[in-house]
């Protein structure tokens, strides 16, 4: 895809996770998603590539809410949303390319805001090493799918605890523009591997 359709424009769940649902039926047993995203874990930097190990939802309205579509169960087991083979693989070709990866949680909110420096503590100590604006449902409506998940987060900007920075969407823009061809290059070998 080019792009995405995210909550904060207006998009209700089931039009922000549709492409899931067309690409489901197109037959597609593998989705790679990417973001953009503030990084709350100190180790972080900015342009590094987080791969996503596991999220936390804090959007307003969940993507199944409703009812069940017949891809999956109506309570969806959640126990490995982001599948542990395609990240250790992840990872492997990254050594091999010396490409710098770090593992993480993502938290995904609704924004349009940036975080408030309390909101990034807050995001942090319960267990999220970066927050963004998208990602959460459509992988959710993913794994309702069966459909396995490999998932990489940008991290374009910090939100570390004690050092509240401005943050606009150019200077993230620049950073995952900068970041991008790594990810791509990841995920390109990923593709002919599999
Ligand atoms: N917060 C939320 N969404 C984001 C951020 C952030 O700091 N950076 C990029 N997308």
């Amino acid at each position: 895809m080019e792009g995405r359709f995210h909550y904060y424009e207006g998009y209700d769940m089931k039009e922000v996770t549709f492409p899931e649902r067309v690409m489901y039926e197109l037959g597609i047993k593998t989705l790679f998603v990417s973001n953009a995203s503030g990084g709350m874990n100190p180790e972080f930097k900015i342009g590094d590539l987080m791969i996503i190990t596991d999220h936390i939802n804090f959007f307003p309205e969940h993507p199944l809410r409703g009812k069940n579509f017949p891809t999956g169960p109506r309570f969806p087991d959640m126990h490995e949303p982001y599948d542990k083979q395609l990240i250790a693989q992840a990872d492997a070709i990254a050594r091999e390319k010396g490409i710098r990866v770090m593992h993480g949680v993502y938290v995904g909110v609704q924004g349009p805001t940036f975080e408030t420096p309390a909101e990034y503590a807050m995001y942090h100590r319960l267990g999220g090493d970066a927050v963004g604006m998208s990602t959460v449902p459509e992988v959710i409506v993913a794994r309702h799918c069966g459909i396995k998940v490999f998932g990489v987060s940008i991290i374009t900007d910090l939100g570390l605890e004690g050092q509240p920075v401005e943050v606009s969407h150019e200077e993230v823009q620049v950073a995952a523009n900068k970041a991008q061809p790594l990810m791509t290059e990841i995920m390109r070998e990923m593709i002919k591997r599999n």
